[in-house]
């Protein structure tokens, strides 16, 4: 099929905004890309789309709309929501993120003692980590003077070995927590309290703010309402850091790239909104998704960037997508008969190459990828980059043309024939995403198209993709468990495993 068609790649490249989409290296046709639009034209994916956009409630289980894509739109004035001027609260919120940012970059903040801000610590877990920390991460680049720090894990010495790293004079803690529960969060901010109290009194004003929808329970925790950001609870907690989640972004690159950013997504938006469904780069993704999770049975897919600084990337995606299609209830709360959300899983290349590359190449199971690459480096290796984009279109042209027996030169010096364990079969697929360069306006399309990716494929599977119960049960064993530990006649013992298990840990500590 690959091999066959020399207008293939042309035909099946989608060009937008300088970004180059190739998905040629699929197991596809023209007439499957047709049917593909057939489908989304078929099933009504356009009237769900919008009702995406326009906020209706489609997060049904929680009765929210879901609107982080009202975050990042600059191409209206008023948006009303359950009878607020949502675009008015957003643009309200951003210009406070603004003036925060630039007085703790310029150096105006001060804290208790009179020093400027030198060290920022992001505590939060999930959403409320991922998206700041992948993007921070990737926008290396565009980072100032600030030292930045994620803590997540409930894990202490997430916190120790964090904290080693600061002095609490010029350090400020940004607590991001939507519901401003989150135990892992909690213990993690009332320990950096603890930790600036020691050591600076009861002065720490300006050295802890929030980020939450619960002003309630931040103020509660000691934080001065002028010091909280506030969100909205129609911003999901995977696709917040559009919100004042993205503080630490706005901290660690200032606010210009943070709103570069979030131009970037909306352009993705646009993109997703206006586009045919045959040149529509988020519905091909999700319809290619489908196609091999649903007809070909394949279960799981890589994500392989060709760019250290998106090394939390795959992660960052576990999270979206998983959280939100990994449901097997439907939207009738039936039992689904069909596979749902895949195994996302990946690691830049070229280190995965000299990794789990091999399963890829020539494993039993087949695993499609999606490779990302940015054509100029912002580093002056210019060799390097060149070895780093070889690498690349090498890989996904490896695993399309893969190598006949015939195609591998006999080696006479081997013992016996070791042709047949040099084969590859050849058409594994994979997608090749290919942007100018690693912008934050680049970034926030990659990242709206990938959002955009789970929606439609929430909208076939017939899942609910933004709520989560799935994470609840373990919460509520989690607390369960740590009463009995504090308390042996605890009147509701734990069943035998977990008893034992608790037994064991409590001897050996
Ligand atoms: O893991 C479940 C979850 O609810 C995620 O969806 C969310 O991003 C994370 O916990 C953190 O929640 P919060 O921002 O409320 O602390």
């Amino acid at each position: 099929m690959f091999r066959n068609d020399p207008e293939r790649a042309e035909k099946m490249t989608i060009e937008d905004e300088g970004l180059l989409f190739d998905f040629s290296k699929n197991r596809i046709t023209d007439k499957t890309v047709e049917l593909f639009g057939r489908l989304a034209t078929e099933s009504g994916l356009a009237d769900a789309r919008e009702e995406y956009f326009s906020g209706g409630k489609i997060n049904k289980t929680e009765n929210r709309a879901v609107l982080h894509t009202a975050l990042r739109n600059f191409r209206i004035d008023q948006q009303i929501l359950d009878g607020e001027d949502i675009q008015h609260d957003i643009r309200e919120v951003r210009s406070r993120m603004k003036t925060f940012s630039d007085s703790v970059i310029g150096g105006e903040w001060k804290g208790a003692t009179g020093k400027a801000i030198k060290s920022i610590i992001n505590i939060g877990i999930g959403g409320s980590d991922l998206g700041p920390v992948m993007v921070v991460e990737s926008l290396a680049a565009q980072r100032n003077h600030l030292e930045i720090h994620f803590v997540s894990n409930v894990d202490g010495w997430h916190l120790h070995s964090v904290l080693g790293k600061c002095d609490p004079e010029t350090t400020l803690v940004v607590v991001v927590s939507k519901t401003f529960t989150t135990q892992e969060t909690m213990a993690n901010a009332m320990n950096a309290k603890t930790w600036l109290t020691n050591a600076l009194g009861e002065v720490t004003a300006n050295h802890f703010v929030a980020v939450s929808t619960n002003i309630q329970r931040a103020t509660d925790f000691g934080i001065e309402e002028k010091n909280i950001f506030g969100f909205w609870d129609w911003v999901g907690g995977r696709y917040s850091l559009w919100s004042s989640v993205g503080l630490t972004i706005s901290l660690a690159c200032g606010y210009g790239n943070f709103e570069e950013l979030l131009k970037g997504a909306e352009s993705s938006d646009v993109h997703f909104a206006e586009s045919s469904w045959e040149k529509n780069i988020p519905f091909l993704m999700a319809a290619l998704g489908l196609w091999y999770n649903n007809y070909w049975d394949y279960s799981s897919h890589a994500i392989l960037p060709y760019d250290q600084r998106l090394h939390r990337f795959p992660a960052y995606l576990q999270q979206a997508d998983m959280e939100s299609n990994g449901k097997s209830v439907d939207r009738n709360g039936e039992r689904v008969s069909h596979n749902t959300g895949p195994i996302i899983w990946g690691e830049c290349g070229t280190n995965g190459q000299h990794a789990f590359y091999q399963l890829i190449h020539q494993g039993t199971r087949i695993i499609p990828c999606d490779f990302i690459l940015f054509a100029k480096p912002d580093h002056a290796f210019l060799d390097q980059h060149e070895k780093l984009v070889a690498n690349c279109i090498a890989q996904s042209r490896a695993l399309v043309m893969g190598r006949s027996r015939e195609e591998i030169p006999k080696n006479s010096n081997a013992a016996f024939d070791v042709r047949p364990f040099k084969v590859f079969e050849g058409n594994r697929p994979s997608n090749t995403m290919i942007f100018d360069r690693l912008t934050p306006y680049n970034l926030g399309k990659l990242i709206s198209y990938y959002e955009h990716k789970i929606f439609v494929q929430g909208f076939f599977w017939n899942v609910f993709s933004y709520d989560q119960w799935g994470v609840e049960l373990g919460k509520i064993l989690a607390t369960n468990i740590l009463e009995r530990s504090e308390n042996e006649s605890h009147p509701s013992p734990l069943d035998s495993s977990s008893e034992q298990l608790l037994k064991f840990v409590s001897v050996k500590s």
